[in-house]
């Protein structure tokens, strides 16, 4: 078992990576007046017996996108309530991203805020989602529209819950952790592109990717918690165009799988707009590598693609503030307009 520890935002933050980790949890619930765990209900019969092992009372939820939203957020304050959660209470979560965003929004604001512990079960949620105290639910088909920053006290990614996981689960963690190592870290990414891929998913080499992964996360956000300094917009590599496809797609594409396709257009783009050499080629080697689908572009409607990008958090006086690979492991915030983007996604399209 792996731990990580840092103050953040003048707070402790632990995170405990490896597998059978139920005493860990168990020992930090102690602390709390009561738990309440939201389990997502596919869990529910696949890891029965780990999830009982869990000391706190569970309430079991459908997740994925959709559950990022107010009725799910009113189903789980109403739950609260009737459970009588106090402001000394912890509320929890065992799932993947989409219940991690949803449960942390509510711990945020529930009595103005109880103890946060979060149990990821998906590897996107574990190299990436977990960390960082972001939560969001989304409103109006706009991507986390509306939220707050707010810390696990501790989180614990048991690789137990990767062993039964879908294909398709593990590529969507494996396109974030290529997206911290292209921000951060060349020789990860070198290590995604030369380890044989059957052995990247053995449980010792998942280890070691959710904690480099988390590592990389953890400076990131340490220097810039609330997103106030743009350090952190550099996580967002690949999200401006990932976002908008997703909402394109009104969530039919999954999170992973967007950010992989917008990792390679962005990377495009920071060629076409002169700031890197064609790093794009071997980004989409990388992910075809890995099985992650690629995205006809010519099936996109650019403008209808644009709409969507208008509202990224990171547009500032009608300008994108695209997160641009300079090489593999360090990036730049660059000021785009969004005339030149168009013209950069019709090339592309044009070409492929
Ligand atoms: N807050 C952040 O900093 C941050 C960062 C990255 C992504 N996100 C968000 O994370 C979400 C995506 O997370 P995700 O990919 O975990 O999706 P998800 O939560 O929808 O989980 C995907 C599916 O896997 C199932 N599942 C969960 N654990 C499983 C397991 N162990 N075995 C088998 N099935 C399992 C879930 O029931 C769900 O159907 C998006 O909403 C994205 O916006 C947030």
């Amino acid at each position: 078992m792996e731990v990580l520890e840092r103050t953040v935002n003048g707070r402790s933050v632990k995170i405990y990576i490896g597998s059978g980790l139920e005493m860990e949890i168990n020992r930090a619930m102690e602390k709390y007046s009561g738990n309440i765990t939201f389990v997502s209900s596919t869990l529910r019969s696949m890891y029965s017996k780990k999830i009982s092992a869990i000391n706190s009372i569970k309430s079991f939820m459908k997740d994925g996108e959709r559950a990022k939203s107010m009725v799910s957020l009113n189903a789980v304050f109403r739950k609260l309530i009737k459970m009588e959660a106090e402001r000394d209470s912890s509320i929890s979560y065992i799932g993947g991203g989409t219940l991690g965003d949803l449960t942390g929004y509510a711990a945020s604001v529930y009595k103005r805020g109880v103890h946060y512990l979060g149990i990821p079960t998906t590897l996107l949620a574990q190299v990436d989602s977990s960390i960082g105290g972001k939560n969001a639910i989304n409103f109006m088909n706009i991507k986390n529209a509306i939220g707050t920053f707010y810390n696990p006290e501790a989180t614990f990614s048991d690789t137990d819950f990767l062993l039964n996981s879908d294909p398709a689960l593990l590529r969507d963690g494996i396109s974030e952790a290529i997206k911290m190592a292209l921000i951060m870290d060349s020789h990860l990414f070198k290590y995604f592109t030369e380890n044989d891929i059957k052995s990247i998913y053995s449980a010792k080499n998942l280890e070691y990717i959710i904690k480099k992964s988390a590592e990389i996360k953890l400076n990131v956000v340490s220097a810039d918690f609330f997103d106030s300094q743009k350090i952190r917009y550099l996580l967002n590599f690949g999200h401006s165009i990932g976002h908008a496809l997703e909402s394109y797609s009104e969530n039919t594409i999954s999170h992973g799988t967007a950010v992989a396709n917008g990792m390679i257009m962005e990377s495009y783009i920071a060629y076409k707009a002169g700031y890197s050499s064609m790093l794009h080629e071997e980004i989409l080697n990388a992910i075809t590598r890995y099985g992650i689908p690629l995205i006809n572009f010519r099936d996109i409607e650019t403008d209808k693609l644009i709409s969507y990008m208008r509202n990224d958090k990171k547009v500032e006086h009608g300008k994108l503030n695209m997160v641009m690979l300079n090489e593999y492991g360090s990036a730049s915030i660059r000021e785009i307009e969004f005339q030149k983007l168009r013209r950069y996604i019709n090339l592309y399209r044009d070409g492929t």
